[in-house]
């Protein structure tokens, strides 16, 4: 049995050399890697008193790059943001001059594109009550990121697919009913260059004892 310091050091090392990755190589992870990723995924808390009985109460799509659904996921995401773009900039959203705010977000969102990664995952939460599914998907995230670093694989989060869980196109590739779970989405895959460890300001900083 290891020790916890030994312990606690290891998670040091994984927490502090997690990072957000958005280039990938070509070379493709096996299915075992993933499928560790999807088992740590699914040990993250979950909201049990929201969710009840429910065995389902979290799924995850592995969506492979040379796969026709990949294709079909590109489509979908692609209409999506260009509803989400012409919705900012209508003319309820200018006479109210958020279409001027937005500004930054209606240039990425103009530009963003799923990225070019071996895997997609979506990640599912059924909605209960109260409705927690979004912060329940984080933590199964944060699982599934940290697997990652400590196997040595990238990962990106993909906050797109949080706006989409009521949209038809998306829940019928994925055979989910719109709106019955909240989503997210990442990208995984081998990074292209080595990361290095998170930067951040001094926590003394930004720490009260009280
Ligand atoms: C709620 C949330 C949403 C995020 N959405 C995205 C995203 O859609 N795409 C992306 O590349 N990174 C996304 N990120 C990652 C952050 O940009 C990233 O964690 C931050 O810049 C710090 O970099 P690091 O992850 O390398 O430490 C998101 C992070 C959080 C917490």
């Amino acid at each position: 049995m290891t020790q916890n310091s030994e312990k606690s050091a290891i998670l040091e090392e994984i927490i502090y050399s997690r990072r957000s990755v958005r280039n990938f190589s070509p070379e493709i992870p096996s299915q075992e890697r993933i499928e560790k990723l999807v088992l740590a995924g699914l040990n993250a808390p979950f909201a049990a008193a929201a969710v009840g009985d429910r065995q389902d109460f979290r799924r995850f799509f592995v969506i492979r790059q040379d796969s026709p659904s990949r294709g079909e996921l590109e489509m979908v995401v692609a209409a999506h943001l260009k509803k989400t773009v012409k919705k900012l900039t209508s003319l309820p959203f200018k006479a109210l001059g958020l279409t001027k705010k937005l500004a930054k977000l209606i240039e990425r969102l103009k530009k963003a594109k799923l990225p070019e990664a071996p895997y997609i995952i979506i990640l599912a939460e059924y909605n209960g009550i109260p409705s927690v599914a979004p912060q329940a998907l984080a933590h199964a995230a944060e699982n599934i990121w940290l697997t990652a670093s400590a196997e040595g694989l990238g990962f990106q989060l993909l906050s797109m697919f949080e706006t989409m869980k009521t949209d038809k196109a998306l829940c019928g590739l994925l055979g989910l009913k719109p709106g019955e779970y909240s989503l997210l989405g990442c990208a995984i895959g081998i990074p292209m260059e080595p990361m290095g460890p998170v930067k951040r300001p001094d926590a003394k900083t930004l720490t009260k004892w009280l």
